[in-house]
């Protein structure tokens, strides 16, 4: 086996995951806010670049709307018959493209790593067998397939649901992580050969094996795999694989010198990015593509999904942040909700219980206490009052709310877009807007007050 000749990689993803209870396709799992199969090809691209196909099967659909730049080379296994069956439907595919070699790889390894693969070829370049695959011990093999070997060598896989004490002896709790590679000329007379003669009436990948062996081929169990490869097929396994992955995450981060305070209760995504001078204080999730920049402080109790988090910044405590960014020493809580397309520039303050979605605040513009803010633009040095809401739909459309620079909008109003209040204008409390306010005037818009004698009953 020679690394490079011109090796692909195939992933297996068109089962169902009948044991995940979930309607969702297995591989579109999350864990930590990435869906399984992310982490596959981000442990393949390194080493495959774009030569990874992938079977897709149930809901496929669903499976190349998560993965538009795959699509190319995704592969429809119509009825899902089992492991070996992908195969055989992948193999043309496989051959047309030119490969003398392919990585096979189940699509449910979330930990799945670069590495661990690297290892795994550099020892079948070592023992330059046809056919290996990689295997690892566990207490028991469970509802894996396990290793049967005879004086070392490896001679079957047999599945758990085929495993017979008397027939196959003792459990040796080696067991098949589902990742293989294998040469294709070589192996391509033993394809047809699968049969689904077994209790789950599946053909079955691994009976490769027996076949290789039987003819005369060697076959590599390459024992170079640890709990990082393991498959995940029901819930538990999992919610147990994004543990191990939170922890080794923020466990790196500590490592590099983040002050990450209460750290075990911090739930830190792989695409995160952290200045080591920033704080963040747990209980909190950082997901998807956030970054936060130097000197900010992320308070306890907040969610925070692919923003931008500005240097020195504040997320104030219990916040909840989508697709948001807060600029230089913008200050966004305790209790802010800023939803996709919310925008805070430089030193700019929302308080508790304000919502913004699609509203830029603009330099030093404050938003302190209850308001809602949507499709809007707070100019610089804007004051909005206590319970300011944008009236932004009218239960067809949306419309946009435009306050000017130094603009100050009194407790209580409502300003119903579409709707421009300008340069240092002034909405008197209690108003409701619905036309243009000009630069510097004063607007009011509601029902004068009468004070009367007090008649006595
Ligand atoms: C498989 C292996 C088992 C190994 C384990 C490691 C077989 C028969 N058994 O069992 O030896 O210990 O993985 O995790 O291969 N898939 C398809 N098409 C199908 C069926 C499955 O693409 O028709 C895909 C699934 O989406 C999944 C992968 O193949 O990503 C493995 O299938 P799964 O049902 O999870 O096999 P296991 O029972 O885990
Ligand atoms: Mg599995």
């Amino acid at each position: 086996m020679v690394r490079g000749i011109n090796m692909g990689a195939l992933v297996l993803a068109a089962g169902k995951g009948t044991r995940m209870n979930s309607a969702k396709p297995k591989v579109l799992q999350e864990v930590l806010g990435e869906p399984i199969l992310a982490y596959v090809y981000d442990a393949l691209e390194p080493i495959f670049a774009d030569k990874i196909w992938t079977i897709v099967g149930h809901q496929s659909e669903l499976v190349a709307k998560a993965f538009p730049e795959q699509n190319e080379r995704f592969l429809l296994q119509e009825q899902q018959l089992g492991t070996g069956h992908a195969l055989q439907v992948a193999w043309p595919h496989l051959v047309r493209a030119g490969l003398t070699h392919v990585l096979v790889v189940s699509g449910d390894i979330p930990l799945i790593n670069t590495e661990l693969l690297d290892t795994f070829i550099t020892e079948m370049e070592r023992t330059n067998a046809p056919l290996g695959f990689i295997s690892m011990f566990l207490p028991e093999s469970g509802s894996y397939g396990m290793v049967l070997r005879d004086n070392n060598s490896v001679i079957d896989i047999v599945e758990a649901k085929d495993y017979s004490p008397a027939k196959h002896g003792k459990d040796t709790g080696e067991i098949n992580t589902g990742v293989y590679l294998l040469n294709i000329a070589e192996l391509a007379p033993l394809l047809p050969l699968l049969s689904n003669q077994n209790k789950s009436g599946e053909f079955y990948i691994t009976e490769l094996i027996s076949l290789a062996v039987e003819s005369g081929l060697e076959v590599t169990g390459a024992q170079t795999g640890d709990k990082n490869l393991l498959g995940v097929n029901t819930p538990a396994e999992l919610i147990a694989a994004e543990e191990t992955l939170r922890r080794e995450i923020v466990h790196n981060w500590l490592k590099r010198g983040a002050p990450l305070h209460f750290a075990d209760m911090l739930v830190i995504g792989p695409k995160v990015n952290l200045d080591l001078s920033a704080h963040i204080y747990g209980p909190c999730h950082l997901l998807g593509n956030t970054t936060v920049e130097a000197g900010a402080v992320v308070e306890n109790n907040c969610f925070i999904k692919d923003s931008i988090i500005g240097p020195g910044a504040c997320v104030r405590a219990f916040s909840h942040l989508e697709r948001a960014v807060l600029g230089l020493n913008a200050i966004a809580g305790p209790y802010a909700r800023l939803r996709p397309g919310a925008r805070m520039e430089e030193g700019a303050k929302i308080g508790n219980f304000v919502e913004m979605k699609k509203a830029v605040l603009k330099q030093g513009a404050k938003v302190n206490h209850l308001s809602y803010i949507g499709d809007a633009e707070v100019g610089a040095g804007a004051n909005v009052g206590a319970g300011t809401i944008t009236c932004n739909y009218d239960g067809v459309n949306k419309y946009r709310t435009e306050i000017g620079d130094g603009a100050f909008i009194g407790s209580n109003s409502a300003l119903v877009a579409p709707v421009k209040i300008g340069n240092n204008a002034l909405v008197a409390a209690g108003s409701v807007i619905t036309k243009d306010v000009p630069d510097g005037s004063m607007a009011f818009g509601r029902a004068h007050q009468k004070n009367r004698e007090k008649k006595i009953i």
